[in-house]
Order: C-alpha cells, then sequence, then structure tokens
C-alpha cells in the first residue's frame, strides 16, 4: 500500500469509529458549524490544533501558515479572520506560536531563503523591535524560544490592529485574543499574552470605529 493509501484507509477506521461511538456525530456537523474558536498556528506537522487541545470537528476554525504570523497584506488571514469573527462569531481568537519553531530559527539568521525571504522579514521586524532583550540572553535556544514568545504577543497585537477586530471589539465587545506557545517537548501550551476586548493598543492603530 502507498503512503497516501494509508491515510484513505486510516479515514475509512475513522469515519466508522466515529459513528459507532456516536450515531449522529457526522449528520449533526453536516449542516453547520459553530466553533467558538479561531486557531492562527503555524504550519508545523508537530502542532495539530484539534489534537492538542482533545478537541473534535466543528469545535476550531484553523488557520495556519509559517511561524503563526498575522500579516496585514495577507488577504488570506484577513478572510479567515473576518468570517471567523463576523460571520461564526468566535468568542476567542488563538495565535498559537510553538517552541524550537524553524520558521522564527530561519528568520534568526542570514541564509537566503529566496521566496520565503519576504515572509521571514516579519519576524525579523519583531526581533528588531526587541533585539535588547533578546540579545542578552546567553544561548542561541534561549534566544529562539523568547523570540517566539515576543513573536506571539506581536501577532495578538496586529490582530487588535485589525478592522475586523476593532468593529467586534466596539460592537459586540468580542473576541477575546490570546497568545499561546506550546511545546515540542512535552506537549503542553503556555500562555504568554491575552488581550481583552476593548484593550487599548497604540492609538496611531485605533480607527474611528
Ligand atoms: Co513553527
Amino acid at each position: 500500500m502507498d503512503v497516501f493509501e494509508q491515510l484513505l484507509a486510516n479515514n475509512k477506521v475513522w469515519a466508522a469509529k466515529k459513528v459507532a461511538e456516536d450515531k449522529d456525530f457526522f449528520k449533526r456537523l453536516q449542516n453547520q458549524q459553530a466553533p467558538k474558536f479561531l486557531w492562527i498556528g503555524c504550519s508545523d506537522s508537530r502542532v495539530p490544533a484539534n489534537e492538542i487541545t482533545n478537541t473534535e470537528p466543528g469545535e476550531i476554525f484553523v488557520h495556519r501558515n509559517v511561524a503563526n504570523m498575522v500579516v496585514h497584506t495577507d488577504m488570506n488571514l484577513l478572510t479567515v479572520l473576518e468570517y471567523a469573527v463576523k460571520i461564526l462569531k468566535v468568542e476567542h481568537v488563538l495565535v498559537v506560536g510553538h517552541y524550537g519553531c524553524g520558521g522564527v530559527k530561519a528568520a534568526m539568521t542570514n541564509q537566503n531563503f529566496g521566496i520565503i525571504n519576504p515572509w521571514l522579514k516579519h519576524i525579523k521586524d519583531v526581533y528588531r523591535l526587541h533585539r535588547d532583550e533578546i540579545d542578552a540572553l546567553d544561548s542561541e535556544d534561549k534566544q529562539v524560544d523568547r523570540l517566539i514568545e515576543l513573536n506571539v504577543q506581536e501577532q495578538v497585537m496586529n490582530l487588535a490592529k485589525t478592522i475586523t477586530i476593532q468593529e467586534a471589539w466596539a460592537k459586540e465587545q468580542r473576541p477575546h485574543l490570546h497568545g499561546w506557545v506550546y511545546g515540542l517537548k512535552d506537549g503542553l501550551i503556555n500562555p504568554v499574552f491575552d488581550m481583552a476586548p476593548g484593550t487599548h493598543i497604540d492609538p496611531i492603530y485605533e480607527f474611528d470605529v
């Protein structure tokens, strides 16, 4: 059996198991989704949203990219965010990084990654903002892991700078924004930053809503 055929075989086993446990499982999810969470995570295969939070299909709306970035020219991210906040009315948006993130590590080098360079530039910007704190740490691993935490914090603040979040905060006092970092070594999530609805940011980023 080819590796991709294994996936299809696994899928049949999984679907049968779901129905055996709960015969209406797929029927309930067929016509609607009502997730309370939007997850903006790293594409890293070791950080799957549902698995590490022990949740089921239907519970988390997911967007993933390299190093869990919130980039204001990224129409993919902005569209997912708008749909999750305005239509699905999620209550929480989670930016989930992970220690040992390869995207963040790459951004801390001077290596040329070609077409990936512009994406990593956004992470380099976070490093530049926090250079003194990061450079003061005494090992490369600690520096990378601190940048990972600070990057999550900056991406949460980038969410607060979007019109989608500012309108939802003004009109519906929702959603709460969270910055989390997942540990590959122990499977545990470290909450590092959060912003309640209505939290003020630097006034230059606040729109008239
Ligand atoms: Co990563």
